[in-house]
């Protein structure tokens, strides 16, 4: 194969990228910890096995729950035989809707979510949803159960099929992932002005997180309290929606999630697990653990919509955007409205006289779609990246020089200033470290071997912004300090991150310095997700760091019990002036088509972003080239296959529903420019979406270059490129 081959033209092969000094201004005197490389912090526990995630702790008396789903796609439960599996060896109980606790209704982190009412009614939304729990003293003797189980349904007709002209198509209403169809200017007046139109079709398939470590959790009534270790990207808020779906007090719950192997969204609400385990600690009075199994996973934690998506570009001959035109429809399920918002990178990316962004979703009998890395940035920089590659060809226009003909002055749908933007340094540092002023424009014009080579470039965006935490800071009597905040570490390195923030905010080395997270009793803190968590947690970290230096200034000894700071930046969140704050980048991708089988290898990639402050070079280049290799499975792999006659997903485990495995992925090399950001102090913009955007548009710009063909339908199977 040739994944290891870069062309002449490569500038380097070195894998290995330490990424230029990003100087901005220092919280306080600084020692130096944010900005060096960092390697993690709990990186030998977890390699040695003592790491401990929610699946693995030890607990005396635990039972073992096994979730049981539903095998049709709509419908009711008529009937379920528990006698012949209660008395089965070791089966303790089997839970489901007409012995379940009641749990209370409307509850949901952004707005009322059914998705969390299971066990409560004889309602099946769709295939893979929660029927029954079978709980047993091992897990084999709960899993041969719930085997066992029979269910029975009276079945009733189901819509699993979307395409863009599904007649249930309609315009959200709402809420945090609801309607956001914007206008400025006539959109459709400066189309039918424009010289140059582009009008063109894109479609992305259902994607699936499928994190390495299945959702787990185990739940245990210990001293009154409802006590549970949970795999989540947000223990704070899970406890939240845990106490109030139980009738409790939020005093009253406490989820811990120390160790998260991978989320990607999946994790960033209460997800069924969690709530099954409660139910049956709560019945049994004993601790309970539940782990999804990987095909469960398919169908009950979230997904990324197949989305539809048109966009119209109008354009003078010289390229410069008259109109841009970005429609977006994807499906939820019947059970609660999500929305992939594929529109949004349209509403900052480039300056268009006339901008019109508009989202449609249908309701099918499908598990219910959720955030899933990049969510909505991810598929509408497909669309968007890939017709601005078409337009430059029209207009006879490098792709790069077509976009900076038309980079904005302020953002284009809000009008608001950017707080920082330097996607013009990522375009020119990018071009020049990828060799892309050698390139020959013309389609097909290079040939090696049974190989077609080609080139193409996507820029990339992700929102950042800053959300409210709180955080303590304790001195303790031994010198070290101790950091607790209910942040979470789902693999991308946070734990680390924050001990280096702490570490420089209290101008002490990294070593003192110990960093308690993932604990809901340690006070809100916004969750592992939207980009937002280490520029949010840090602020905390470094307000509470401010206030403990002052505190210590006043005391001659630190007491046994130590000295702690608190700092919540709420009110300072709120102060916040109007600003569009943004990750940028611009992605670089050079693959190879065999003209014999259609295959499609990329052979090196090349990302460089502009993302604020970097605190730890290590991992935040190990997030960046997580994202781009996700962008690339997302081009050439990902995609989830729904069986209509079922239901079902044809390919719901990680055999069928293929991702980029090292094999696929070859040189990816990151680096990121200067950012300086001063829309929050710590100057921090999050990573961790914005290396999945643009990627694909990138590699399908690349195969486009390569053999005259332009993909609009991802993944770009060999079968389609044959
Ligand atoms: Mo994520 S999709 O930011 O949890």
């Amino acid at each position: 194969t040739t994944q290891t081959a870069p062309s002449a033209s490569a500038p380097s092969t070195a894998v290995a990228s330490t990424g230029t000094a990003v100087t901005t201004a220092a919280p306080t005197r600084s020692s130096g910890a944010v900005g060096t490389s960092h390697t993690r912090l709990e990186g030998r526990a977890k390699v040695t096995g003592a790491a401990r995630y929610a699946g693995e702790v030890p607990f005396a008396e635990l039972a073992y729950g096994w979730l049981v789903t539903s095998t049709v796609a709509r419908g009711r439960i008529r009937s379920i035989d528990t006698e012949p599996v209660l008395a089965m060896p070791g089966v303790i109980s089997v839970l489901h809707h007409e012995n379940a606790p009641r749990l209370r209704p409307g509850v949901g982190m952004m707005g009322p979510d059914a998705t969390l009412q299971i066990l409560q009614d004889d309602r099946v939304p769709h295939f893979g949803w929660s029927v029954a729990l079978v709980v047993a003293e091992t897990p084999e003797q709960a899993r041969a159960g719930a085997e066992a189980l029979s269910v029975t349904y009276d079945e009733e007709p189901h819509d699993v099929v979307f395409s863009g002209d599904h007649p249930g198509l309609y315009t959200p209403d709402g809420g945090i992932r609801g309607n956001t169809d914007m206008e400025n200017g006539d959109v459709e007046a400066e189309l039918a002005a424009s010289p140059v139109v582009v009008d063109q079709r894109y479609t992305t398939p259902e994607e699936y997180h499928s994190a390495m470590e299945p959702h787990a959790a185990v739940v245990r009534w210990e001293n009154g309290r409802l006590e549970a270790i949970d795999s989540n990207q947000g223990s704070h808020a899970v406890a939240q929606d845990l106490a109030k779906l139980f009738f409790l007090d939020a005093t009253s719950v406490r989820v811990r999630s120390e160790h998260v192997g991978g989320a990607f969204g999946s994790k960033g609400l209460m997800r069924p697990h969690l709530i099954l385990a409660a139910m049956a600690a709560t019945v049994l009075d004993r601790p309970v653990r539940v782990v999804l199994t990987r095909r469960q996973m398919f169908s009950l934690v979230g997904l990324r919509p197949a989305t539809a998506q048109r966009v119209r570009l109008g354009a003078a001959p010289d390229g410069r955007l008259r109109a841009l035109d970005h429609e977006a429809a994807s499906f939820s399920s019947t059970v609660h409205e999500y929305t992939e918002q594929s529109g949004q990178p349209s509403r900052v990316m480039y300056a268009a006289g006339a901008l019109r962004t508009r989202t449609r979703v249908v309701r099918l009998d499908t598990p219910t779609p959720s955030f899933m890395r990049a969510p909505g940035w991810a598929p509408g920089s497909f669309a968007l990246e890939s017709a601005m590659d078409e337009l430059a060809e029209r207009v006879g226009l490098d792709p790069i020089e077509l976009r900076l003909r038309n980079e904005p002055g302020v953002a284009p749908a809000s009008g608001l200033p950017f707080s920082s933007r330097n996607l013009v340094a990522c375009f020119e540092e990018g071009a020049r470290r990828f060799g892309w002023a050698d390139r020959d424009p013309r389609p097909g014009s290079r040939r090696d071997g049974r190989w077609l080579v080609g080139t193409g470039v996507a820029a990339a965006a992700h929102a950042a912004g800053t959300v409210p935490s709180s955080a303590s800071l304790t001195a303790e009597a031994d010198g070290a300090f101790t950091v607790r905040i209910a942040a979470a570490d789902i693999g991308t390195g946070a734990r680390t991150a924050l001990a280096q923030i702490a570490a420089d905010a209290l101008a002490v080395p990294v070593k003192t310095v110990r960093v308690k997270i993932a604990d809901s009793d340690f006070g809100h803190a916004f969750l592992a997700g939207g980009s937002l968590g280490t520029a949010s947690w840090a602020w905390a970290i470094t307000e509470a760091a401010a206030a403990l230096r002052e505190r210590l200034t006043l005391v001659d000894h630190i007491p046994g019990e130590g000295i702690t700071a608190r700092a919540d930046t709420t009110d300072l969140v709120k102060a916040m002036k109007g600003q569009e704050r943004h990750a940028f980048g611009a992605q670089f991708a050079e693959v190879a088509v065999d003209v014999t089988s259609g295959e499609v290898r990329v052979r090196r990639m090349f990302g460089i972003f502009a993302v604020g402050r970097v605190v730890n070079p290590l991992t935040a280049r190990s997030q960046l080239v997580g994202g781009m290799t996700m962008g690339l499975s997302m081009a050439l792999h990902e995609e989830g296959i729904r069986d209509t006659a079922s239901g079902g997903l044809v390919n719901a485990d990680l055999a069928g529903y293929h991702v980029a495995s090292n094999a696929d992925v070859p040189v990816i090399e990151v680096d990121w420019v200067d950012d300086p950001d001063t829309y929050n102090p710590t100057g921090i913009k999050g990573l961790g979406e914005v290396g999945i955007v643009g990627t694909a548009a990138a590699i399908a710009n690349a195969v486009r270059h390569a053999t005259g063909v332009r993909h609009r339908d991802l993944p770009i199977r060999l079968d389609r490129v044959l």
